[in-house]
């Protein structure tokens, strides 16, 4: 596996990888890999002839009181486990790289951006967005692979490449991946290295009390009272916050008060000390 740094080095690349019309899935990542990593780039092995993977840690979609610096940053590490799963490419740009001086534009997506964390993370989407538009663009790939733990980034991707006409790749290209959980259902996160053995054995509780909420949910228990419930077993296990708890619509992500007819998420950001948990699962849908 060649990893490249420059777009000259990474145009270079991707010629040779696609000089036999071979098709190309790209996996966009900010490195500190783990097993939901590796799941995306064994997923993208089998759907695409070559994988690229990219590591980029996008300073546009940190806020100025967020962990930009303390992220963590592994590339000999992270290039060693994407060896091992045979992915082709490593794109891993400099931050000058991507944004050279006088870079002055920004991807803004209303809708599903706004609500759930934007409201703690301000302006989050739109470096999302940005910085994968432009990964897109750079590699235009036949298929790009992400995590479904970051539910909203995902709807926020796919509404973007859907308004703005991508091509490489087209929207329906844009695959969401089932999160992957530790033993206790904690969902695996770059960000889940930064708890403390207690608050690590404390954080179960999040899935467990998500999980709990959908069986009430499906069996017909008030959206409310049940989003109440959970909160009050996710604090009473040791979580210092929560920024939200809500059921919504699962493709446009409006809040819902009632299991209606199309299919629902519940979706959860918490905070556990000084790291914020983030989690989502499917619900479906109220039965006719
Ligand atoms: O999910 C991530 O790791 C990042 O948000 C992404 C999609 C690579 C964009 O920086």
């Amino acid at each position: 596996m060649q990893t490249v740094k420059t777009l000259q080095m990474l145009r270079t690349a991707l010629a040779q990888l696609r000089s036999d019309g071979a098709t190309i899935a790209l996996v966009p990542t900010m490195g500190a890999l783990h097993e939901g990593h590796l799941t995306l780039v064994r997923r993208a092995r089998a759907a695409a002839d070559h994988v690229v993977a990219s590591i980029f840690v996008n300073p546009k979609q940190f806020g100025v009181n967020e962990d930009l610096y303390a992220y963590p940053r592994q590339l000999a590490e992270d290039a060693a486990m994407l060896e091992a799963e045979g992915c082709a490419l490593l794109w891993a740009p400099t931050v000058e790289a991507m944004y050279p001086q006088g870079f002055a534009t920004n991807i803004s997506v209303a809708g599903v951006s706004e609500g759930l964390c934007s409201a703690a993370r301000p302006g989050h989407f739109d470096g999302v967005a940005t910085v994968v538009c432009k990964l897109f663009n750079q590699v235009a790939p036949d298929m790009a692979f992400f995590g479904e733990k970051d539910f909203q980034q995902l709807a926020v991707i796919r509404a973007m490449a859907r308004d703005l006409d991508l091509t490489r790749p087209h929207v329906d290209n844009i695959i969401g991946v089932p999160t992957v959980r530790e033993a206790d259902g904690l969902a695996l996160s770059s960000r889940n290295r930064y708890l403390t053995p207690e608050q690590r054995a404390a954080a179960a509780a999040l899935p467990r009390a998500m999980q709990a909420a959908v069986h009430a949910i499906k069996g017909g228990a008030p959206v409310a009272d049940t989003l109440a419930r959970l909160q009050a077993q996710v604090l009473g296990a040791g979580f210092a916050s929560i920024d939200y708890a809500e059921l919504a619509d699962a493709n446009s992500l409006a809040p819902l008060a009632t299991l209606g007819e199309h299919p629902a998420r519940l979706l959860v950001a918490a905070r556990i000390g000084g790291t914020r948990l983030i989690d989502n699962l499917p619900v479906g849908s109220a039965l006719k």
